[in-house]
């Protein structure tokens, strides 16, 4: 493909997601006079609006879809091509895109993000939510359902379950307990009520205690019924390409069928074993399989506890996986155990002079021991404005040192409608038994956790307006040894800022 290169760019990104527009937005403006292109599948581009630094790591933003126009205004020297990349050649420097065109780069950064992970393929039951066309499809169905299942336990499930109204939710998570990805079982247990009710709850005395929570049974069920109309009403009708930002559910309503109330059923530590229609299940020869009122469903799901539900469809939301096909075919990528493209401390993949940024990527560097990759708003732009940086600091032979970003991870976000705040390690990973909890509980009101490991801390939870954000930040970082301070470390009266100042 190498002699039919329509033209040769110093620079091609693909991928018009976070991590490849904030790439885009930081070469430009440290290179202004280099040649760059912008390759993406669709008519829009994801940006970060009202960008706010809170604290040393941790930072909060808004995601916007825009046309992309806007950075073509911004950036004269950049041209966004809008296809999709069919095949890369590493050799020659040069990618094919779907319709039929060539383009040779100097350094290429690939940021193709993720494609979620499907329970099945090609089934019209079956959805999975990746980005705004599939959220309003997801809401069109919502609003002739009675009934649907949602399978997953990260952030989208979490979410999901607790904005929809109007329709029966049953929830299967493979865990002990719900977010698993981002808590605990104490963590989820503070949570729970938020699915049961919305009359505000008189705050329970301030309990401290070491860590000990209850789990539910394995495979066991909890049921809750809410009656939403005390919730607050949906905040109005979806516009065309609105944003599936963090706050992604926001404009969209999600109201099933049935007015009223919400019913939420859990189901734990279970997956799915199979999915029918009512045809299929009837003719299935385990008798025992049949729930009642076989036909009344259009789809019905078997999971891996034995029970058997019927619904209206099923919500797939059990992770993405690293879109990464197109540009594998011929080259010698190292892939990671999830997938995603390997690269090292300066963002460059095991080919030369290509780099790879957000969901696409695995940080394959030996990370601080306070870090952890995941999949977030968060590191697609901060791995798109390091990469940036890297592929800027490349060309010009200037040294560049891993960001100061990836020392700590940290996320803000917004579960239930409580603020969360992810610091460090929060749920001990990577740290085997060797770690303490501490923990203090106000129901209704605010969820803390610390984690500690030989004395110091190295992760926090905090779940509600906790203001303890900037100071457990210093903290972990700073690695002081708090073994002195004890519980007191958590004791509300005590204005902790005082003791570290
Ligand atoms: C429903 C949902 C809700 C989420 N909510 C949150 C949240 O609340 N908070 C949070 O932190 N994270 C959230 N996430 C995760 C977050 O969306 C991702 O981590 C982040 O978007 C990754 O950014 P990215 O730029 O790497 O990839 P993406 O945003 O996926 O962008 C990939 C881009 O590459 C393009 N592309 C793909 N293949 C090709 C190709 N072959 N050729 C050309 N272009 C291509 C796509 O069109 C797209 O523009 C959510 C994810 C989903 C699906
Ligand atoms: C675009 O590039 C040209 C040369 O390559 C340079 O002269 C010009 O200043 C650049 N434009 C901007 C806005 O930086």
């Amino acid at each position: 493909m190498a002699d039919r290169k329509e033209k040769t760019f110093r620079f091609v990104i693909v991928g018009g997601g976070i991590a490849g527009v904030t790439c885009v937005e930081q070469l430009s403006s440290q290179i202004p006079s280099a040649d760059l292109a912008l390759i993406t599948a669709g008519p829009h581009i994801k940006a970060v609006t009202n960008y706010k630094q809170v604290s040393k790591t941790l930072e909060e933003f808004d995601v916007e879809e825009q046309p992309s126009s806007v950075l073509e205004e911004k950036f004269p020297n950049l041209t966004v091509i809008h296809s999709a990349v069919k095949s890369l050649d590493t050799q020659s420097h040069s990618l094919e895109t779907t319709d039929g065109r060539v383009f040779g780069y100097e350094k290429l950064c690939i940021c193709g993000g993720g494609r979620p992970k499907l329970l099945t393929q090609d089934n019209p039951y079956v959805l999975g939510i990746r980005d705004t066309d599939s959220a309003q499809e997801f809401q069109k169905r919502l609003s002739k359902a009675k009934r649907i299942i949602v399978v997953g336990n990260g952030g989208i499930a979490l979410e999901l379950v607790y904005e929809v109204d109007g329709c029966e939710v049953i929830w299967a998570v493979k865990d002990k307990a719900i977010g698993n990805t981002f808590f605990d079982a104490g963590a989820a247990q503070f949570l729970i009520p938020s699915l049961e009710a919305d009359k505000p709850e008189r705050a329970a005395l301030c309990k401290r205690t070491r860590y000990t929570t209850e789990e539910p049974a394995p495979g066991g069920s909890q049921t809750f019924t809410a009656d939403r109309n005390a919730r607050r009403q949906g905040t109005g009708p979806t516009e065309a390409g609105s944003a599936l930002g963090p706050d992604w559910h926001e404009g969209i309503v999600l109201r099933g069928a049935e007015q009223g109330t919400r019913r939420v059923s859990l189901e734990y530590q279970c997956e799915v074993e199979q999915i029918f229609t009512s045809e299929e299940l009837l003719k299935s020869p385990q008798q025992t399989l049949r729930p009642e009122n076989v036909g009344s469903w259009p789809v019905y799901v078997q999971l891996t506890n034995g029970k058997t539900f019927g619904c209206d469809f099923v919500v797939s939301a059990t992770g993405v996986v690293p879109n990464t096909e197109p540009f594998l075919h011929g080259n010698n990528f190292a892939l990671a155990d999830d997938g995603g493209l390997q690269v090292d401390d300066h963002m460059m993949t095991s080919e030369p002079d290509v780099y790879a940024a957000g969901d696409v990527c695995t940080a394959c560097w030996e990370h601080s021991p306070m870090w952890q990759q995941m999949r977030l708003w968060t590191q697609a732009r901060q791995m798109g404005w390091y990469t940036g940086r890297c592929m800027a600091a490349h060309v010009l032979s200037e040294p560049i040192e891993l960001d100061f970003c990836f020392e700590l991870f940290s996320h803000i976000t917004k579960f239930f409608n409580y603020k969360v705040v992810l610091l460090g390690k929060f749920n001990g990973q990577g740290l085997g038994l060797d770690y303490e909890l501490l923990i203090r509980c106000t129901k209704g009101q605010e969820y803390v956790k610390v984690v500690l490991s030989g004395g110091r801390m190295v992760g926090a939870v905090l779940i509600g307006d906790t203001d303890l954000e900037e100071t457990f930040e210093n903290l972990i970082l700073n690695q002081m040894d708090l073994t002195r301070y004890g519980e007191e470390l958590l004791n509300p009266n005590i204005d902790i800022e005082d003791y570290f100042d």
